[in-house]
């Protein structure tokens, strides 16, 4: 579907308090978001039915974050396949089974970095597949794959923030009453269902009466740390400061910053950690002044496919982000060449810990990752 013809729904809110990051209408049959891109200037809810909607969504950052795509993804499969099946009600479940495939394989190439989102789409297929080869196999009626995708995709979304929360309580050993704790990009509850990832620990922290300092990257060039982590943090009244991204080592070298808590987008089995680009340099900064340096994501990120940070695909995105998408005017000369990765991967030996649901896990994280996931170490 061309561009010009998706019509978005959208709903304006004064702000995010109390408004879920995504939610599956099912009544409606949609997904509802926040539009990051539009925060924090105005708070607008989009209301999205289709898989274009879906993907274009994903695309322009409007949901992000890795375990967010993940559930919005698996929400956006289900809806698909119920939308198809109302207007194709004669269709065979092998029919149904045909456009599975054709909209995971179109959802996952929205965006190639984080792997929670071909790791959740995989996930609703197999929850609904009767093996294609195998002849003996009753396919399972439309209606049932349906509902089947329908309970699958919530699952998906209650795990994350069951995932989310024990994060936080994991995390939360690795902090003190009084801590500074400086955070990258958005790792927060806008890059997931509840509670974030790398700021679950400073969510917990408040509800058990702790007081910390939270520093906030600004993270150029779409600026998540600035527009959405210090927009979020502040909104739970989390005493929150913003910094340029290359401030932090200044602001370490003053001994403010006693942990660093970032997200993941892909981490690999020698424990090698893509995360939003910036993160590389933060670990050595962090390496220098021996700050430990804290990966926190769920198990749903780590792709035991990729043995190294070396085999993470990371995308690049549009030049125009670098020169020109939040300044008022353009700040940098017209055809210049610009290098905008969206990502870099933080070597392993440079993380102390990752913090996952399952527990805290130390290096050598090729055998503390491959008994979290309970597969053989490499
Ligand atoms: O490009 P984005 O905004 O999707 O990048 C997000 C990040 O890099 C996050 O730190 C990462 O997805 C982890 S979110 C728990």
């Amino acid at each position: 579907m061309a561009e010009h013809e998706i019509e978005t729904i959208v709903e304006r809110r004064e702000s995010i308090a109390g408004i879920p990051t995504l939610e599956l209408d099912d009544a409606a049959g949609e997904v509802v978001i926040i539009d990051q891109t539009r925060l924090p200037g105005e708070v607008v809810l989009e209301h999205l039915r289709t898989r274009e909607e879906a993907f274009r969504a994903i695309q322009r950052l409007e949901v992000r974050g890795a375990p967010a795509i993940g559930v919005f993804a698996a929400m956006a499969l289900y809806l698909d396949a119920r939308h198809w099946l109302e207007a194709h009600p004669t269709a065979a479940s092998e029919d149904v089974w045909e456009r599975l495939l054709e909209t995971r394989a179109y959802l996952d190439s929205s965006r190639p970095t984080a792997v929670n989102l071909s790791w959740a789409t995989r996930r609703m297929l197999t929850a609904v597949a009767t093996d294609p080869t195998c002849s003996a196999c009753t396919p399972l009626d439309p209606e049932l794959m349906v509902d089947g995708l329908a309970r699958e995709a919530r699952a998906i979304r209650d795990e994350d923030v069951a995932s989310c929360r024990a994060i936080g309580e994991h995390g939360l050993s690795l902090i003190a009453d009084g801590f500074g704790v400086l955070t990258h990009c958005n790792a927060g509850r806008l890059c997931a269902v509840e509670y974030g990832t790398a700021t679950a620990p400073i969510y917990l922290a408040k509800e058990h009466g702790m007081a910390l300092r939270a520093y906030c990257d600004e993270t150029r060039p779409l600026l998540q740390g600035a527009r959405l982590t210090a927009l979020e943090l502040m909104a739970a009244g989390v005493d929150t400061t913003l910094l340029c991204d290359h401030m932090s080592n200044s602001l370490m070298a003053t001994g403010a910053v006693d942990a660093i808590f970032v997200g993941a987008d892909r981490i690999a089995a020698n424990g090698d950690t893509a995360n939003k680009i910036g993160t590389s340099m933060l670990a050595l900064a962090a390496a220098e002044h021996g700050v430990p340096f804290y990966v926190c994501a769920p198990t749903s990120t780590f792709d035991a496919t990729c043995a190294t940070g070396a085999d993470i695909p990371i995308e690049m995105r549009d030049p125009a982000e670098v020169t020109e998408l939040h300044y008022a005017k353009r700040m940098a000369p017209a055809g210049v060449k610009v290098y905008n990765p969206a990502f870099d991967v933080t070597p392993a030996r440079n993380i102390a810990a990752i913090v996952t649901e399952k527990g805290v896990l130390r290096p050598p994280f090729e055998r503390s990752i491959a008994q979290a996931l309970g597969i053989p170490t490499r």
